[in-house]
């Protein structure tokens, strides 16, 4: 009994006191990965709160200092072997990728591994051994209640998922899960979920209706029913996550609660994908985001009032992965921050400002050499036919006084001159599309939304897409910011637009 009570208080304790948040997966397989302040300016803007990374980048942990975010960082599968096999090892992981980094950013979570039953089988055997070494070096530096420590598995191991009251995972895994989920209830972590109902509704023939996938209404008739429970299932994401509780419960863990650290749609496919559109993936993220944070529904018909925690998979397209088309279309925004559909979030307010309003801006990038901002700015106000008055001293846009803010007040209005055309935020590559609006004080960026501008007739020559090139600072997360401030001399272009 006092055993029983023990496993009660500490299941509250994880979940009964926390709301449920939505937070975006950061794969990062793209041609042009975004700088790491970049994405956060990205996460910023559009409110994000939660993170999941693969891996502890430094770049990224580093930029995600002192911003609240709350990020959950990954032992890459690659390293999980070596960590498995050597307390010392995993200590290491611990000091060079947490220790150092906390509190300034917020890591709460480690996930050991990625779909390890699934994606490197051969592994399984030390999974746990993993998990409790990074626990332990955790515990060692006392960051143990602050930070959890779990593995997110396929939701392919729970076998027979409806009805979920008959649900149970693959047997040939118990010799993993069952020293797992203990391991989970000790240490008060999650049971982590890959969660994907359009795999789910792919794979079923016809079977899964698409409304149940995407978390629309369904007439009364098409509803599931759990015939032993007689619990009515409005969409598939709830019926799985229900399918978890009874699994776990078929091995006697009842008070694990169950974290989602994967879902979402594509939003484009191959044409023997046809459901991967962008209206789904609209539909399907829309819908995920309004059910996890709604304060009415907290939870799962099994466990209602328990928070279900969802990271949407992903916040970029990743243009590089390989595999059917669908595999590169995840995203919610493109490489340049905007985004691939608009959000419809009416009312649940909590995450993605505004939805994501599809608002850009042309911004001077991060780290642009000076030089090479200083002639780009003065093609744009002279052969480029920008109107730079307001850069001039004492005039609105003239604060503050650098070649990047000018830079980018000049880009930007270009930018929209030429009707947001394909190239004309490039400048030979110290230009980047940016959803955060420049406008400062006084100073009012011209919006995307409602202007269509002045269509003027001029070369576009310095504006082509040399975006593949990249600079180097984007990829290798060098963290060369522009730092100094240089001031121009205002009159060498204003004399030539005289
Ligand atoms: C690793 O395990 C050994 C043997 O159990 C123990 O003596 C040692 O203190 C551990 N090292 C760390 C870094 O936890
Ligand atoms: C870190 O995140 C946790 C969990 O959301 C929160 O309780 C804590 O206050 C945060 N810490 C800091 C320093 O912001
Ligand atoms: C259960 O897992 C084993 C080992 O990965 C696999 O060979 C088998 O096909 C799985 N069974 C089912 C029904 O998926
Ligand atoms: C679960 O507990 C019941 C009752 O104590 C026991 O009979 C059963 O064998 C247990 N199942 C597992 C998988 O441990
Ligand atoms: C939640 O329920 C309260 C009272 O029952 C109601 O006023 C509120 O509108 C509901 N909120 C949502 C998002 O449905
Ligand atoms: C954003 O605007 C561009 C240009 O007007 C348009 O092509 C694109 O489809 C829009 N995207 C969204 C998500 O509305
Ligand atoms: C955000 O939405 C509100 C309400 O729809 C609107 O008044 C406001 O102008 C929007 N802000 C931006 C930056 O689009
Ligand atoms: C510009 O906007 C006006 C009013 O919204 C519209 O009538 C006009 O067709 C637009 N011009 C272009 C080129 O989009
Ligand atoms: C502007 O460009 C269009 C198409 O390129 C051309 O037909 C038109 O004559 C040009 N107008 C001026 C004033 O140069």
């Amino acid at each position: 009994m006092a055993l029983f009570l023990l496993f009660l208080l500490a299941f509250s304790a994880v979940s009964a006191d926390e709301d449920a948040f939505i937070g975006v997966n950061i794969g990062t397989d793209l041609s042009d990965m975004p700088h790491p302040t970049q994405v956060v300016a990205l996460l910023k803007t559009q409110q994000l709160q939660h993170v999941r990374l693969y891996n502890a980048d430094r770049g990224m942990l580093l930029a995600l200092a002192n911003t609240g975010i709350r990020v959950a960082i990954s032992v890459p599968n690659e390293q999980l072997l070596g960590i498995g096999q050597s307390n010392s090892t995993a200590a290491n992981w611990v000091a060079q990728n947490v220790v150092a980094h906390y509190p300034a950013t917020n890591i709460t979570t480690i996930c050991v591994g990625s779909d390890v039953l699934t994606a490197l089988p051969n592994a399984a055997r030390i999974l746990v051994t993993a998990l409790k070494f990074i626990h332990s070096a955790l515990v060692a530096s006392n960051l143990d209640r602050q930070i959890k420590v779990s593995t997110p598995l396929s939701s392919s191991i729970i076998l027979d998922s409806f009805p979920p009251s008959q649900a149970f995972f693959n047997h040939s895994w118990n010799p993993v899960l069952v020293p797992l989920l203990s391991f989970l209830q000790s240490s008060g972590s999650y049971f982590m979920l890959n969660l994907y109902p359009y795999y789910d509704y792919m794979n079923s023939n016809g079977v899964i209706p698409l409304d149940y996938a995407l978390f629309e209404p369904l007439p009364a008739n098409k509803e599931a029913v759990d015939a032993n429970t007689l619990v009515h299932y409005s969409n598939v994401f709830d019926a799985m996550i229900d399918a978890a509780y009874f699994a776990m419960s078929f091995l006697n863990f009842t008070n694990i609660p169950v974290m989602v650290t994967e879902s979402g749609w594509p939003s484009k496919g191959d044409s023997n994908e046809p459901d991967a559109t962008l209206e789904n993936a609209n539909t399907y993220n829309s819908n995920l985001i309004r059910h996890v944070l709604d304060p009415n529904k907290t939870g799962t018909p099994k466990h209602p009032g328990i928070a279900v925690s969802t990271y949407i998979y992903e916040l970029y397209n990743e243009d590089t992965k390989s595999g059917p088309l669908s595999e590169k279309n995840w995203g919610l925004f493109n490489d340049n921050g905007v985004p691939i559909y608009t959000l419809q979030l009416k009312g649940s307010g909590q995450a993605f400002a505004n939805d994501t309003a599809n608002q850009t801006f042309c911004s001077a990038k991060e780290g642009a050499d000076s030089k090479m901002l200083q002639a780009a700015l003065d093609w744009a106000c002279g052969p480029g036919k920008v109107d730079c008055a307001p850069l001039l001293q004492g005039q609105s846009c003239y604060e503050p006084d650098n070649v990047a803010a000018h830079a980018t007040y000049a880009f930007d209005t270009y930018y929209h001159l030429m009707g947001r055309a394909p190239g004309s935020c490039d400048f030979n590559g110290v230009a980047a599309i940016t959803t955060t609006d420049p406008s400062h004080g006084s100073c009012m960026f011209v919006s995307s939304i409602g202007n269509n501008g002045t269509f003027l007739n001029s070369t576009a020559s310095s504006a082509t897409d040399s975006k593949a090139s990249g600079s180097p600072a984007r990829v290798t997360y060098a963290g060369t910011f522009f730092g100094g401030i240089i001031f121009m001399k205002v009159l060498v272009w204003l004399a030539v637009i005289l």
